[in-house]
């Protein structure tokens, strides 16, 4: 066991605390990005951070870090997650990894401990897939290539992107190319809820997460005409809607032919939406995940032929826009093995789980070594309101976090 001593209600202080910052009439704990709430939570955790001493910064795309000096000049190593949440989500979601990030560092300071490296938190920007259709988006602009400027033309709620990553606090004009590069962070370290039952299931308190899905997801605007649902015969039909339908139940079918893999199209919004008026346009934000990125890519390219058949069949038209491919991820033996150790402290019985949920360290570890730990969701539920971790629990997390931050900086 290690000296550090983890203050469980400061913690859970901080968690409610930010939890208090949602917005107006949404289910839940909803902070989404770009809400006010949202940037309302980031600035009082921004003047959390300052008020431990860390310097305070944003990065192009509207990541937040807050960084503590090592004694010697060596890259950073990165704690920490994403604050918003899904509409109608929950308070730990994401936030137990940033908070739990301060409480470390926290409690490492107040150990009298002086790391070799800095320690940045990181509440990197829009975790949460949204309208925009990008999933991540703070890690994603951050560590890759993949963020494509006209992605920042996207309008949603009257807001286009690029005015939303720039409310954030951001600079949209300088995203397209990685933001840092290999070397740059010596390793990145995410706590996390487990967001499933399985750690319940196994009355186990910690778990090393052996890897991570990746995801293949985009908007679809399918595009047909609307008439009279009696007076127009089904041949002469453009039925964005059918359309879509087919759409959705062939991911169904598809991701059922592969077993471990999962898809989703969990919203559907329809123009002009009514009973009697065949639909005009359908949006619709399909994504496929596995643990096998082989296998998404396959699946990914039989959903296509099988989105041709149903544009052409009906004469709908299909515009696909920021679609994104994020890569499954496991962490280098090492880093595993050092954070399964750092669990084992805590729980004797700490398991090795992977992820059905997608996080910052997918693109984190392309850039560095990353690891993440999970503590238990009760009852396994998590993007609800209902998700609910017992404060030991995420006390013995951070102190698991806490304890991995030393042993990394020991040995990279
Ligand atoms: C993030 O929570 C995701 O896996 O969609
Ligand atoms: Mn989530
Ligand atoms: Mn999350």
């Amino acid at each position: 066991m290690s000296t550090l001593i983890i203050n469980q209600q400061r913690l859970i202080d901080d968690i409610m605390t930010l939890a208090m910052s949602t917005e107006h009439d949404t289910p839940g704990w909803t902070r989404r990005f770009p809400s006010d709430a949202y940037r309302r939570g980031r600035q009082w955790l921004r003047a959390h951070m300052e008020a431990e001493g860390l310097r305070t910064g944003l990065d192009a795309v509207g990541n937040l870090f807050g960084r503590r000096e090592g004694s010697a000049s060596l890259p950073p190593i990165h704690v920490g997650s994403h604050t918003d949440t899904v509409m109608g989500g929950g308070k730990f979601d994401g936030v137990l990894g940033v908070l739990g990030a301060l409480e470390a560092v926290r409690a490492i300071r107040e150990a009298g401990i002086l790391l070799s490296h800095p320690v940045v938190v990181a509440d990197y920007l829009s975790e949460e897939a949204t309208d925009y259709g990008i999933a991540c988006m703070g890690s994603l602009a951050m560590c890759t290539d993949h963020f494509q400027p006209s992605w920042l033309e996207r309008t949603v709620h009257g807001i286009s992107l690029r005015q939303a990553i720039a409310e954030m606090g951001g600079q949209p004009d300088r995203l397209g190319q990685p933001l840092v590069k290999a070397g740059d962070i010596a390793a990145s370290l995410e706590l996390h809820i487990e967001q499933g039952p399985v750690l319940e299931a196994h009355n186990v308190k910690l778990a090393a997460v052996s890897g991570i899905v990746g995801i293949r997801r985009a908007i679809f605007e399918l595009h047909g005409k609307a008439n009279h649902a009696g007076a127009t015969p089904m041949y002469l039909r453009r039925d964005a809607m059918a359309a879509a339908a087919q759409m959705i139940v062939a991911i169904e079918e598809i991701v059922h032919a592969h077993p471990g893999t999962v898809g989703t199209v969990g919203k559907v919004v329809v123009t002009p939406n009514q009973g009697n008026v065949i639909a005009e346009k359908v949006t619709i934000i399909p994504e496929m995940r596995s643990l096998d990125m082989t296998e998404v890519d396959g699946m990914w390219a039989e959903f296509m032929e099988i989105v041709q058949v149903a544009c052409t069949k009906r004469k709908v038209t299909l515009d696909i826009f920021n679609e994104t491919r994020m890569d499954s991820v496991m962490p280098p033996r090492w880093l595993h093995d050092l954070t399964l150790d750092v669990c084992r402290r805590y729980d004797p019985h700490a398991m090795i789980t992977p992820s059905g949920a997608g996080h910052d360290t997918n693109y984190l570890a392309l850039i560095a070594p990353a690891a993440m730990i999970f503590v238990p969701s009760v009852d396994g539920r998590s993007h609800a309101p209902e998700e609910y971790t017992a404060p030991e629990d995420l006390a013995r997390g951070v102190q698991a976090l806490a304890d991995l931050i030393v042993e990394v900086d020991r040995c990279c």
